[in-house]
């Protein structure tokens, strides 16, 4: 194993850090990305301030603050979104109203994954990056005075292309330019703060702006529609009408919900589809399906698997 003495590592993460890499070998995890992924779970709170840009268009402004008891807040020029543990506030910002929903970790880890706080999504949970594929250093580069080194590789079957930009100080991501096809994002922290003492809980506390609505959250149920092109993708090469693969068609809504145990409404754990999805025993040759698509098809089922 290579390490760098540069990252100057506090002794608590010197310990857990070895294990780390050696767990991490076996995908081929890179140092530095284990260091920023290390630094980021050690960590108790997280601030920054950062500007996303859209490009072409101008960047704007944001700020973020996380810390480790589940709480997150981020400041965008359109949304504001705060999660103190056990409500999740959205506020839009142009209609001035705002949802509350309960939430629970798996809110925290969607609405810190999302592309615009993707350089930090390690603060929440461990391997958020682990379908990184052809992960590489590149070049070192100077990022409004400080020190990064380039660190690129792709996702969602090469149709998104990170590049974090590694802060050399820091030893975590100062941000980060995310390609999906022609679209471009630009996300640069100005000011970035680790710390090893939680955030106080007022900052996670909402307070409606002057005049502003409570309005119901949007009911996002699941159909059919949106979770068959996973089906199609990834399975239907074997389990097509016309030869399903251990008598299982998973071309069509009919034959997905006459398979038995495949799909058991309204409970994902004990479907067939899921469990071997997660279990990677499916698809039998091939990628493994992603989190991000195993969990809606399980979310689409656990809602009663509706067409
Ligand atoms: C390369 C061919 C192939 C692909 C792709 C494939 N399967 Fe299968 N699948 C099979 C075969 C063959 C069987 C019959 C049982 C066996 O041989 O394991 C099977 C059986 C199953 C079964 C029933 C037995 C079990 O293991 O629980 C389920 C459920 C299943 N597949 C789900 C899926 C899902 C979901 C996908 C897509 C993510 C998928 N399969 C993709 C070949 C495939």
């Amino acid at each position: 194993m290579r390490f760098n003495a540069r990252y100057s590592l506090p002794i608590s993460m010197g310990l857990a850090l070895p294990l780390f890499v050696v767990l991490e070998q076996g995908s081929g995890l890179d140092p530095m990305l284990s260091t920023h992924e290390a630094r980021l779970q050690e960590a108790k709170s997280l601030t920054a301030k950062f500007t996303v840009q859209r490009l072409p268009a101008a960047p704007v402004e944001y700020t973020l603050a996380y810390s480790k008891d589940g709480s997150m807040k981020i400041d965008g020029p359109d949304k504001l979104i705060v999660l103190d543990g056990k409500t999740a506030t959205v506020l839009d910002k142009a209609k001035n109203s705002y949802t509350q929903e309960p939430m629970d970790e798996k809110t925290l880890l969607a609405k810190s994954g999302e592309d615009s706080v993707i350089s930090w999504a390690a603060f929440f949970g461990k391997d958020r990056l682990k379908d990184a594929k052809g992960s590489k250093p590149g070049a070192k580069r100077s990022i409004k005075g400080n020190l990064v080194t380039e660190f690129t590789f792709s996702r969602n079957e090469g149709k998104q292309i990170i590049t974090l930009y590694l802060d050399q100080k820091l030893g975590i991501a100062r941000g980060a330019s995310i390609k999906n096809g022609s679209d471009e994002m630009l996300i640069i922290a100005s000011d970035l703060v680790l710390s090893d003492k939680p955030l106080d809980p007022s900052v996670f506390a909402f307070t409606p702006p002057a005049g502003a609505t409570k309005a119901e959250p949007a009911a996002d149920v699941i159909t059919y529609a949106q979770v068959a092109p996973i089906f199609k993708a990834r399975c239907v090469s074997c389990h097509s009408a016309g030869s399903p693969s251990g008598g299982l068609d998973l071309s069509s809504y009919a034959g997905v919900r006459g398979g038995g145990r495949a799909v058991v409404p309204g409970n994902s754990r004990a479907s067939g589809v899921v469990r071997s999805m997660r279990s990677g025993t499916m698809p039998k040759s091939g990628a493994r399906v992603p989190d991000d698509e195993i969990d809606l098809i399980a979310k689409w089922i656990d809602q009663g698997a509706k067409e």
